[in-house]
């Protein structure tokens, strides 16, 4: 649920083109995802943890989706190889249809996708295993969180990163909804709406709406139920779970007070309304 800055435009407008069927998506993608800028990152993640980084790796997208991330991943080198596991066969089959072929032949060879649970399939064997978008937040109990966590423990290969987002702050914890305005691929706005907090519980229930320009909105679109973890928290398990080492990456802030885009590896964050970080745990 990263925010991307919308773009501004004093061109002249030509007649807008007849809206194709929706596409949520689509949609999805250009509101949440930047899978080469994500894939990028990931890699600096395991050079900074690592210090050096080989000439191929292999990483495995957890609740991968559509597997984007996957296929931007193989485009950073010739021996870069992706797995990616989903329960869901819907996103998985749109991949097959938008995202591969987009591919050279021999790049596609090196993406690997699996229809199955995190809790119960066998996971690929990886250098990098990544949780993205919160998704290990669906896991509402430390015994079950805990379970992931191991079984992502024991299918790195030694020396191998997890990394997984996590947002947090006040802002998370009270009903809200947020709005943002965007141009591709079609004049829309992307709401992220919070429907609850409970805060016995920490459970959070989260819709995504779009409402493209001149259409009704469309309501629910995609809809999650979210443990809030706590940074500490993750933190202690995942040490609890084997790993050797865990580092916070944490968001620089700019003179107004917003985020600059520049993750650095913190002891120690400063309070704000909302927050985006990432945990690299080094087996
Ligand atoms: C929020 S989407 C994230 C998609 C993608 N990772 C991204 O960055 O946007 C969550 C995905 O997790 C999948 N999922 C939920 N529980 C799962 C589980 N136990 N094992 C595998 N996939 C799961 C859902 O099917 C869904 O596609």
């Amino acid at each position: 649920m990263k925010k991307k800055t919308p773009v501004a435009s004093t061109a002249k407008k030509a007649a807008p083109a007849p809206l194709q069927p929706f596409d949520k998506y689509l949609y999805y993608l250009n509101s949440v995802q930047s899978p080469d800028e994500n894939m990028a990152f990931l890699r600096t993640i395991y050079l900074d943890q690592r210090g050096v980084v080989p000439p191929g790796l292999t990483l495995r997208e957890d609740f991968c989706g559509t597997f984007a991330n996957s296929c931007s991943w193989v485009k950073l080198g010739p021996s870069y190889v992706a797995h990616g596991i989903d329960l869901d066969p819907e996103p998985i089959a749109y991949g097959r249809e938008h995202y591969l072929p987009e591919l050279p032949a021999e790049a596609r060879a090196r993406v690997h996708i699996t229809e199955g649970d995190v809790l119960e399939s066998p996971l690929a064997k990886c250098d990098l295993a990544a949780a993205l978008n919160f998704s290990f937040c669906f896991f509402r109990e430390r015994a079950v969180l805990k379970r992931y966590f191991t079984r992502v423990f024991e299918s790195l290969n030694e020396g191998g990163v997890f990394v997984l987002d996590v947002m947090g702050g006040p802002f998370y914890q009270e009903t809200n909804e947020h709005e943002l305005e965007l141009d591709e691929p079609t004049p829309f706005s992307y709401f992220l709406e919070q429907e609850s907090f409970d805060p016995i519980t920490c459970e959070a229930r989260f819709h995504i709406h779009f409402k493209r320009k001149g259409e009704p909105k469309r309501k629910k679109v995609f809809s999650y139920t979210f443990r809030m973890w706590a940074l500490p928290e993750l933190r202690d398990l995942l040490l609890e779970c084997g790993f050797k080492s865990v580092d916070c990456y944490w968001e620089g802030t700019l003179d107004d007070g917003e985020g600059n885009g520049i993750w650095s590896r913190m002891k120690h964050g400063e309070d704000c309304d909302s927050w985006l970080a990432y945990l690299a745990a080094t087996r």
